[in-house]
């Protein structure tokens, strides 16, 4: 029996690619291109599953495609607001992501980002790269405390819980959610956790407000102006999540106008391209969608979609199925 055909839109870790050679009959993007809407109905039409990623846009104009032979979506990643899942539920279209296994290395970057916008970190080493540091004094790049500061999570699932304890039991930070479900009684008594009735509450109690609740529709543009006015003005945002939860002009206008103190952005509107706005901003920290980006964990992403094709083809519900 011949191989199944698979498509790979973009670069994955060398042993996932080994393994898809040895499985399928495979065509990779040994390049790293970036592929158009084109690439994606061509690739629809003459293969039996399709692994985009979460850079790849798959609307409703591409899954539409007329004569298509693909069966299933295998998304490397956790994140799939880039597909739109109604129209491949409507097209008979199986869709697959990977949960669970870049949790501890998002929770890291969300770390890694909220101490660099509270400790000026991005600031300082271009300070000292532009020679324009003259020295050790008093009141120098004065930033603010982690240690025992309220932290507020808007979504609190695994990634968001991952954090919580990094910051709870690392840094003895005091945990806020919302979320439209209540924890489970151990995650709450593990983490001393306060589940907010609002998020106007959370906005207001939090010296970091960490984003961890997923991209689309009913989250777009969830942090504007106004939830903004709510933080301290001692406050930071940090934004692991999707760049459409936040409304990049309103957050440029509050950095700019000092109406909250700092953010951290791994996510952006629209990214690669990000607001001019946001580069000559001394009190923004920004990294280029690096969660997932350890060596280990995007293996295990591949791994995932891995698992997920071969329970498909062998006629199985596959694992981490979306659609
Ligand atoms: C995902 O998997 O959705 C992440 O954004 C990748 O880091």
């Amino acid at each position: 029996m011949s191989k199944p055909k698979v498509f790979i839109t973009r670069k994955w870790p060398e042993s996932v690619e080994a393994k898809l050679k040895e499985l399928y009959d495979v065509t990779l993007n040994e390049y790293d291109r970036p592929l158009s809407a084109a690439h994606f109905r061509d690739a629809l039409q003459h293969y039996d599953a399709v692994c985009p990623t979460v850079c790849d846009s798959f609307p409703a104009e591409v899954i539409n495609v007329p004569n298509k032979r693909c069966k299933i979506l295998g998304n490397f990643g956790v994140g799939f607001n880039h597909i739109d899942i109604n129209a491949a539920k409507e097209q008979g279209l199986v869709v697959t992501n990977t949960p669970g296994v870049l949790t501890e290395s998002t929770a890291d970057i969300a770390m890694t980002l909220l101490l660099m916008s509270a400790r000026r970190g991005a600031e300082g080493d271009r300070l000292v790269r532009a020679r324009q540091w003259t020295g050790w004094c008093p009141t120098h790049m004065m930033s603010s405390d982690v240690t025992g500061a309220a932290l507020g999570l808007i979504g609190f699932g695994r990634i968001a819980q991952a954090m919580a304890r990094k910051a709870h039991h690392g840094f003895n930070m005091k945990i806020y959610y919302f979320s439209p479900r209540a924890a489970d009684q151990h995650v709450v008594d593990d983490l001393d956790a306060t589940r907010c009735e609002t998020l106007e509450e959370l906005m207001q109690v939090s010296d970091y407000v960490s984003l961890h609740c997923p991209g689309g529709a009913e989250t777009h543009h969830l942090i504007n102006e106004q939830r903004l006015s709510q933080m301290k003005p001692t406050a930071h945002l940090i934004n692991t999540a999707r760049g459409d939860v936040v409304d990049s002009k309103a957050l440029i206008k509050a950095l700019k106008e000092k109406r909250i103190a700092g953010a951290g952005l791994d996510v952006y509107e629209g990214e690669p391209d990000i607001d001019e706005g946001f580069l000559s901003l001394e009190n923004v920290s920004l990294l280029p969608h690096l969660g997932s980006a350890t060596i280990a964990t995007r293996t295990a992403m591949g791994e995932k979609v891995l698992e997920n094709l071969a329970a498909f083809f062998a006629g199985q519900e596959p694992p981490d199925r979306m659609a």
